[in-house]
Protein backbone atom coordinates (compact mmCIF):
# COMPACT_ATOMS: atom_id res chain seq x y z
CA UNK A 1 0.00 0.00 0.00
CA UNK A 2 1.26 3.49 -1.06
CA UNK A 3 0.42 7.80 -0.21
CA UNK A 4 1.60 8.93 -3.26
CA UNK A 5 4.95 7.36 -3.40
CA UNK A 6 5.36 6.48 -0.01
CA UNK A 7 5.26 2.82 1.06
CA UNK A 8 3.54 1.94 4.33
CA UNK A 9 4.53 -1.42 5.93
CA UNK A 10 0.97 -2.33 6.35
CA UNK A 11 -2.74 -1.72 5.82
CA UNK A 12 -3.53 -1.18 9.33
CA UNK A 13 -3.76 2.51 10.91
CA UNK A 14 -3.76 4.45 14.00
CA UNK A 15 -6.37 7.27 13.72
CA UNK A 16 -5.30 10.55 14.56
CA UNK A 17 -6.85 11.42 18.21
CA UNK A 18 -6.50 14.77 19.73
CA UNK A 19 -4.83 14.55 23.21
CA UNK A 20 -4.27 10.67 22.63
CA UNK A 21 -2.34 10.27 19.57
CA UNK A 22 0.87 11.99 20.41
CA UNK A 23 4.14 10.81 19.39
CA UNK A 24 4.80 8.58 22.21
CA UNK A 25 1.29 7.13 21.47
CA UNK A 26 2.01 6.78 17.73
CA UNK A 27 5.43 5.08 18.22
CA UNK A 28 3.95 2.40 20.67
CA UNK A 29 1.23 1.79 18.19
CA UNK A 30 3.84 1.56 15.39
CA UNK A 31 6.01 -0.94 17.29
CA UNK A 32 3.22 -2.95 18.13
CA UNK A 33 1.66 -3.18 14.40
CA UNK A 34 0.22 -0.53 12.88
CA UNK A 35 1.87 0.63 9.29
CA UNK A 36 0.78 4.26 9.12
CA UNK A 37 -0.35 6.59 12.20
CA UNK A 38 -1.23 10.53 11.96
CA UNK A 39 -0.73 13.19 14.48
CA UNK A 40 -2.88 14.60 16.34
CA UNK A 41 -4.47 17.97 14.46
CA UNK A 42 -2.13 21.06 14.59
CA UNK A 43 -4.00 24.34 14.38
CA UNK A 44 -3.57 26.64 11.16
CA UNK A 45 -3.42 29.68 12.99
CA UNK A 46 0.14 30.52 13.26
CA UNK A 47 0.05 32.87 16.19
CA UNK A 48 -0.72 28.93 18.11
CA UNK A 49 2.29 27.83 16.52
CA UNK A 50 4.83 28.68 18.91
CA UNK A 51 2.39 27.55 22.01
CA UNK A 52 3.06 24.15 23.89
CA UNK A 53 0.54 22.21 22.68
CA UNK A 54 1.44 22.84 19.00
CA UNK A 55 5.28 22.68 19.37
CA UNK A 56 4.59 19.42 21.12
CA UNK A 57 1.62 18.25 18.45
CA UNK A 58 5.02 19.39 15.60
CA UNK A 59 7.93 17.27 17.28
CA UNK A 60 8.60 14.31 15.59
CA UNK A 61 11.95 13.41 17.28
CA UNK A 62 13.18 9.66 16.78
CA UNK A 63 9.57 8.60 15.01
CA UNK A 64 9.53 5.96 11.98
CA UNK A 65 8.76 7.09 9.08
CA UNK A 66 6.72 8.44 7.12
CA UNK A 67 5.38 11.15 9.30
CA UNK A 68 2.11 12.45 8.90
CA UNK A 69 0.93 15.32 10.13
CA UNK A 70 -3.03 16.37 10.07
CA UNK A 71 -3.73 19.92 9.90
CA UNK A 72 -7.16 21.58 10.94
CA UNK A 73 -8.51 24.89 10.21
CA UNK A 74 -11.00 27.35 7.85
CA UNK A 75 -8.89 29.54 5.71
CA UNK A 76 -7.23 27.90 2.60
CA UNK A 77 -4.05 29.92 2.54
CA UNK A 78 -3.41 29.96 6.00
CA UNK A 79 -4.08 25.63 5.34
CA UNK A 80 -1.51 26.15 2.63
CA UNK A 81 0.86 27.79 5.20
CA UNK A 82 0.68 25.07 8.41
CA UNK A 83 1.20 22.37 5.10
CA UNK A 84 4.33 24.20 4.38
CA UNK A 85 5.63 24.59 8.26
CA UNK A 86 4.99 21.18 8.92
CA UNK A 87 6.93 20.03 5.99
CA UNK A 88 9.29 21.95 6.92
CA UNK A 89 9.56 20.63 10.09
CA UNK A 90 9.46 17.15 8.84
CA UNK A 91 5.91 16.00 7.60
CA UNK A 92 5.94 13.42 4.80
CA UNK A 93 2.76 13.32 4.27
CA UNK A 94 -0.25 15.82 4.95
CA UNK A 95 -3.31 14.97 6.01
CA UNK A 96 -6.82 17.31 5.95
CA UNK A 97 -8.92 17.30 8.93
CA UNK A 98 -12.72 17.03 7.76
CA UNK A 99 -13.43 14.54 10.31
CA UNK A 100 -13.47 15.92 13.73
CA UNK A 101 -17.18 16.71 14.47
CA UNK A 102 -15.39 18.79 17.81
CA UNK A 103 -17.81 22.33 17.78
CA UNK A 104 -14.65 24.59 17.83
CA UNK A 105 -11.49 23.50 15.85
CA UNK A 106 -9.14 26.78 15.52
CA UNK A 107 -11.99 29.36 16.91
CA UNK A 108 -14.35 28.50 13.86
CA UNK A 109 -16.15 25.80 12.80
CA UNK A 110 -13.96 23.45 10.99
CA UNK A 111 -12.97 19.52 10.74
CA UNK A 112 -16.15 17.72 9.52
CA UNK A 113 -18.33 21.01 9.64
CA UNK A 114 -15.96 22.22 6.24
CA UNK A 115 -18.15 18.77 4.73
CA UNK A 116 -21.66 21.65 4.74
CA UNK A 117 -19.23 24.01 2.83
CA UNK A 118 -17.93 22.17 -0.47
CA UNK A 119 -16.48 24.92 -2.56
CA UNK A 120 -14.53 26.00 0.90
CA UNK A 121 -13.41 22.42 1.24
CA UNK A 122 -12.27 22.12 -2.03
CA UNK A 123 -10.96 25.61 -1.96
CA UNK A 124 -8.99 24.72 0.90
CA UNK A 125 -7.90 20.76 -0.72
CA UNK A 126 -6.68 22.96 -3.93
CA UNK A 127 -4.79 25.36 -1.44
CA UNK A 128 -2.61 22.31 0.34
CA UNK A 129 -2.16 20.49 -2.43
CA UNK A 130 -0.52 23.29 -4.56
CA UNK A 131 2.00 24.04 -1.05
CA UNK A 132 2.48 20.09 -0.76
CA UNK A 133 3.03 19.86 -4.30
CA UNK A 134 6.71 21.41 -4.99
CA UNK A 135 8.16 18.93 -2.17
CA UNK A 136 6.41 15.93 -3.47
CA UNK A 137 4.74 15.68 -0.44
CA UNK A 138 1.57 13.95 -0.71
CA UNK A 139 -1.88 15.33 1.07
CA UNK A 140 -4.77 12.80 2.48
CA UNK A 141 -8.07 13.65 3.48
CA UNK A 142 -10.37 12.17 6.57
CA UNK A 143 -13.79 13.07 6.57
CA UNK A 144 -17.03 11.30 7.42
CA UNK A 145 -19.75 10.23 5.51
CA UNK A 146 -21.41 13.66 5.35
CA UNK A 147 -22.67 16.39 7.20
CA UNK A 148 -26.23 14.61 7.83
CA UNK A 149 -28.24 11.79 7.17
CA UNK A 150 -29.70 13.85 4.49
CA UNK A 151 -26.72 15.35 2.90
CA UNK A 152 -24.11 12.09 2.32
CA UNK A 153 -21.79 13.91 0.63
CA UNK A 154 -18.31 12.25 1.49
CA UNK A 155 -18.62 10.34 -2.42
CA UNK A 156 -19.14 13.83 -3.94
CA UNK A 157 -16.15 15.58 -2.23
CA UNK A 158 -13.95 12.39 -2.43
CA UNK A 159 -14.34 12.43 -6.41
CA UNK A 160 -13.51 16.35 -6.38
CA UNK A 161 -10.48 15.65 -4.05
CA UNK A 162 -9.04 13.37 -5.95
CA UNK A 163 -9.29 15.51 -9.26
CA UNK A 164 -7.82 18.14 -6.91
CA UNK A 165 -4.51 15.71 -6.61
CA UNK A 166 -5.27 14.10 -3.03
CA UNK A 167 -3.40 11.16 -2.71
CA UNK A 168 -5.51 9.07 -0.18
CA UNK A 169 -8.67 9.56 1.41
CA UNK A 170 -10.02 7.99 5.14
CA UNK A 171 -13.87 7.95 5.50
CA UNK A 172 -15.33 7.47 8.96
CA UNK A 173 -18.61 5.61 8.76
CA UNK A 174 -20.79 8.40 10.33
CA UNK A 175 -21.86 12.13 9.98
CA UNK A 176 -20.84 14.99 10.90
CA UNK A 177 -24.52 14.98 13.18
CA UNK A 178 -24.25 11.78 14.54
CA UNK A 179 -20.65 12.76 16.31
CA UNK A 180 -19.53 9.45 17.95
CA UNK A 181 -23.09 8.13 18.26
CA UNK A 182 -24.99 5.08 16.24
CA UNK A 183 -23.09 2.68 14.51
CA UNK A 184 -20.58 3.05 11.77
CA UNK A 185 -22.09 2.35 8.05
CA UNK A 186 -19.76 1.34 5.76
CA UNK A 187 -21.82 1.49 2.54
CA UNK A 188 -21.07 4.93 2.16
CA UNK A 189 -17.43 3.88 2.17
CA UNK A 190 -17.83 1.04 -0.25
CA UNK A 191 -19.32 3.67 -2.43
CA UNK A 192 -16.37 6.21 -2.11
CA UNK A 193 -13.52 3.21 -2.92
CA UNK A 194 -15.60 1.82 -5.69
CA UNK A 195 -15.48 5.38 -7.49
CA UNK A 196 -11.99 6.33 -6.77
CA UNK A 197 -8.43 5.23 -7.81
CA UNK A 198 -6.16 6.67 -5.09
CA UNK A 199 -6.28 4.51 -1.51
CA UNK A 200 -9.84 4.40 0.05
CA UNK A 201 -9.18 4.04 4.54
CA UNK A 202 -12.20 3.06 6.34
CA UNK A 203 -12.57 4.07 10.06
CA UNK A 204 -15.09 3.66 12.08
CA UNK A 205 -16.47 0.98 15.33
CA UNK A 206 -13.65 -1.46 13.71
CA UNK A 207 -12.60 -3.14 17.52
CA UNK A 208 -11.81 -6.36 16.82
CA UNK A 209 -9.71 -9.14 14.19
CA UNK A 210 -12.99 -10.17 12.99
CA UNK A 211 -14.63 -6.66 12.57
CA UNK A 212 -11.47 -5.49 10.72
CA UNK A 213 -11.82 -9.00 8.19
CA UNK A 214 -15.60 -7.90 7.79
CA UNK A 215 -15.10 -4.05 7.03
CA UNK A 216 -12.08 -4.69 4.62
CA UNK A 217 -14.68 -7.35 2.65
CA UNK A 218 -17.47 -5.12 2.71
CA UNK A 219 -16.14 -1.85 1.49
CA UNK A 220 -13.19 -3.33 -0.52
CA UNK A 221 -11.13 -0.64 1.21
CA UNK A 222 -7.40 -0.40 0.84
CA UNK A 223 -6.58 -0.22 4.62
CA UNK A 224 -8.36 0.43 8.18
CA UNK A 225 -7.64 3.10 10.84
CA UNK A 226 -8.45 2.13 14.16
CA UNK A 227 -8.50 4.79 16.83
CA UNK A 228 -10.54 4.11 20.20
CA UNK A 229 -10.09 0.56 20.52
CA UNK A 230 -6.51 1.54 20.69
CA UNK A 231 -6.56 2.99 23.39
CA UNK A 232 -4.71 0.82 25.90
CA UNK A 233 -4.57 -1.88 23.85
CA UNK A 234 -1.73 -0.79 20.89
CA UNK A 235 -1.63 -4.07 20.72
CA UNK A 236 -4.71 -4.26 18.60
CA UNK A 237 -2.65 -4.25 15.16
CA UNK A 238 -0.71 -6.82 15.83
CA UNK A 239 -3.41 -9.23 16.31
CA UNK A 240 -5.78 -7.72 13.24
CA UNK A 241 -2.23 -8.35 11.17
CA UNK A 242 -2.17 -11.72 12.79
CA UNK A 243 -5.74 -12.45 12.24
CA UNK A 244 -6.08 -11.12 8.33
CA UNK A 245 -2.48 -13.25 7.89
CA UNK A 246 -3.18 -16.53 9.04
CA UNK A 247 -6.92 -16.33 10.20
CA UNK A 248 -6.25 -17.60 13.94
CA UNK A 249 -6.00 -15.17 16.54
CA UNK A 250 -2.70 -14.50 18.49
CA UNK A 251 -2.35 -15.45 22.26
CA UNK A 252 -3.44 -12.76 24.33
CA UNK A 253 -0.22 -10.99 25.29
CA UNK A 254 2.02 -11.63 28.82
CA UNK A 255 1.07 -9.38 31.12
CA UNK A 256 4.78 -8.92 31.48
CA UNK A 257 4.87 -7.76 28.09
CA UNK A 258 1.77 -5.06 28.57
CA UNK A 259 3.52 -3.73 31.73
CA UNK A 260 6.57 -3.58 29.96
CA UNK A 261 5.08 -1.78 26.97
CA UNK A 262 3.15 0.89 29.29
CA UNK A 263 6.15 1.38 31.26
CA UNK A 264 8.37 2.10 28.01
CA UNK A 265 5.10 4.48 26.80
CA UNK A 266 4.93 6.52 30.27
CA UNK A 267 8.87 7.15 30.32
CA UNK A 268 8.11 8.41 26.41
CA UNK A 269 5.08 10.86 27.83
CA UNK A 270 6.97 12.19 30.95
CA UNK A 271 10.14 13.17 28.03
CA UNK A 272 7.52 15.05 25.94
CA UNK A 273 5.24 16.54 28.66
CA UNK A 274 7.84 17.03 31.42
CA UNK A 275 7.53 15.13 34.44
CA UNK A 276 7.08 17.89 37.08
CA UNK A 277 4.32 16.56 40.11
CA UNK A 278 1.45 17.46 39.49
CA UNK A 279 2.24 18.88 36.26
CA UNK A 280 0.67 18.18 32.61
CA UNK A 281 3.23 14.70 31.81
CA UNK A 282 1.47 13.09 35.20
CA UNK A 283 -1.70 14.23 34.48
CA UNK A 284 -2.03 13.03 30.96
CA UNK A 285 -0.37 9.68 31.56
CA UNK A 286 -3.50 9.23 33.80
CA UNK A 287 -5.96 8.35 30.93
CA UNK A 288 -3.85 6.07 28.86
CA UNK A 289 -3.09 4.32 32.37
CA UNK A 290 -6.81 4.23 32.96
CA UNK A 291 -7.46 2.44 29.34
CA UNK A 292 -4.69 0.41 29.86
CA UNK A 293 -6.33 -1.11 33.28
CA UNK A 294 -10.03 -0.42 33.56
CA UNK A 295 -11.18 -3.70 31.85
CA UNK A 296 -9.24 -5.69 34.01
CA UNK A 297 -9.94 -7.35 37.16
CA UNK A 298 -9.55 -4.94 40.08
CA UNK A 299 -8.24 -2.06 37.18
CA UNK A 300 -11.47 0.38 38.29
CA UNK A 301 -10.13 0.42 41.77
CA UNK A 302 -6.80 0.78 40.72
CA UNK A 303 -7.75 3.70 37.91
CA UNK A 304 -9.43 5.76 40.88
CA UNK A 305 -6.16 5.04 43.16
CA UNK A 306 -3.55 6.55 40.20
CA UNK A 307 -5.57 9.42 39.49
CA UNK A 308 -5.01 10.47 43.01
CA UNK A 309 -0.81 10.56 42.86
CA UNK A 310 0.95 13.34 42.00
CA UNK A 311 4.47 12.17 40.91
CA UNK A 312 5.61 10.87 37.96
CA UNK A 313 7.58 8.11 39.86
CA UNK A 314 4.83 7.10 42.41
CA UNK A 315 2.76 6.77 39.10
CA UNK A 316 5.21 4.03 38.21
CA UNK A 317 5.70 2.61 40.64
CA UNK A 318 1.77 1.98 41.49
CA UNK A 319 1.67 0.77 37.40
CA UNK A 320 4.66 -1.42 38.33
CA UNK A 321 3.52 -3.36 41.30
CA UNK A 322 -0.39 -3.42 40.18
CA UNK A 323 1.33 -5.10 36.99
CA UNK A 324 3.43 -7.16 39.04
CA UNK A 325 0.74 -8.36 41.00
CA UNK A 326 -1.68 -8.99 38.36
CA UNK A 327 1.25 -11.50 36.82
CA UNK A 328 1.17 -13.58 39.83
CA UNK A 329 -1.94 -14.72 39.31
CA UNK A 330 -2.39 -14.24 35.38
CA UNK A 331 0.69 -15.41 33.02
CA UNK A 332 -1.32 -13.85 30.00
CA UNK A 333 -3.61 -10.95 29.79
CA UNK A 334 -6.62 -11.54 31.08
CA UNK A 335 -9.67 -10.97 28.58
CA UNK A 336 -10.83 -7.58 28.92
CA UNK A 337 -14.84 -7.09 30.78
CA UNK A 338 -17.21 -5.41 29.35
CA UNK A 339 -16.87 -1.41 29.88
CA UNK A 340 -19.81 0.32 29.00
CA UNK A 341 -19.59 2.50 26.52
CA UNK A 342 -20.59 5.41 28.95
CA UNK A 343 -17.26 4.67 30.93
CA UNK A 344 -15.10 4.75 28.03
CA UNK A 345 -16.18 8.39 26.99
CA UNK A 346 -15.69 9.60 29.97
CA UNK A 347 -11.92 9.35 28.99
CA UNK A 348 -12.60 10.32 25.52
CA UNK A 349 -14.27 13.53 26.94
CA UNK A 350 -14.11 16.16 24.71
CA UNK A 351 -12.36 14.11 21.86
CA UNK A 352 -10.97 16.45 19.29
CA UNK A 353 -11.88 19.36 21.10
CA UNK A 354 -8.75 21.56 21.21
CA UNK A 355 -10.16 23.52 24.50
CA UNK A 356 -9.90 20.69 26.56
CA UNK A 357 -6.73 19.69 25.08
CA UNK A 358 -5.41 22.79 25.50
CA UNK A 359 -5.87 22.82 28.72
CA UNK A 360 -3.21 19.69 29.36
CA UNK A 361 -1.16 21.80 27.27
C1 LIG B 1 -10.24 11.37 21.67
C2 LIG B 1 -10.45 11.49 20.18
C3 LIG B 1 -9.83 12.51 19.47
C4 LIG B 1 -10.00 12.61 18.09
N1 LIG B 1 -9.31 13.56 17.41
C5 LIG B 1 -9.36 13.61 16.06
C6 LIG B 1 -8.54 14.51 15.32
O1 LIG B 1 -7.76 15.29 15.87
N2 LIG B 1 -8.65 14.49 13.96
C7 LIG B 1 -9.51 13.65 13.31
O2 LIG B 1 -9.56 13.65 12.07
N3 LIG B 1 -10.28 12.77 13.98
C8 LIG B 1 -10.21 12.72 15.33
N4 LIG B 1 -10.95 11.79 16.02
C9 LIG B 1 -11.76 10.81 15.26
C10 LIG B 1 -10.96 9.52 15.03
O3 LIG B 1 -9.85 9.74 14.20
C11 LIG B 1 -11.85 8.43 14.38
O4 LIG B 1 -12.29 8.91 13.14
C12 LIG B 1 -13.06 8.08 15.22
O5 LIG B 1 -12.73 7.90 16.58
C13 LIG B 1 -13.73 6.79 14.70
O6 LIG B 1 -12.84 5.71 14.73
P1 LIG B 1 -12.90 4.59 15.92
O7 LIG B 1 -14.31 4.09 15.97
O8 LIG B 1 -11.92 3.55 15.51
O9 LIG B 1 -12.54 5.30 17.19
C14 LIG B 1 -10.84 11.70 17.39
C15 LIG B 1 -11.48 10.69 18.12
C16 LIG B 1 -11.30 10.57 19.48
C17 LIG B 1 -11.98 9.44 20.23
Amino acid sequence: MHIGDIRLANRLFAAPMAGVTDRPFRQLCKRLGAGYAVSEMVTSRRELWASLKTSRRANHDGEAAPIAVQIAGTDAAMMAEAAAYNIDRGAQIIDINMGCPAKKVCNRWAGSALMQDEPLALAIIDAVVAACAPHNVPVTLKMRTGWCAAERNALRIALAAEAAGVAMVAVHGRTREQGYTGQAEYDTVAAVKAALRIPVVANGDIDSPEKARDVLAATGADAIMIGRAAQGRPWIFREIGHFLATGEHLAAPEVTHVKHWLLEHLHDHYGLYGGDDAGTGVRSARKHIGWAVRALPGGEAFRARMNLLQSCEAQVRAVTEWFDALADTHHLLPAPMPTSVAANDALNDGRCDNARSEKLA
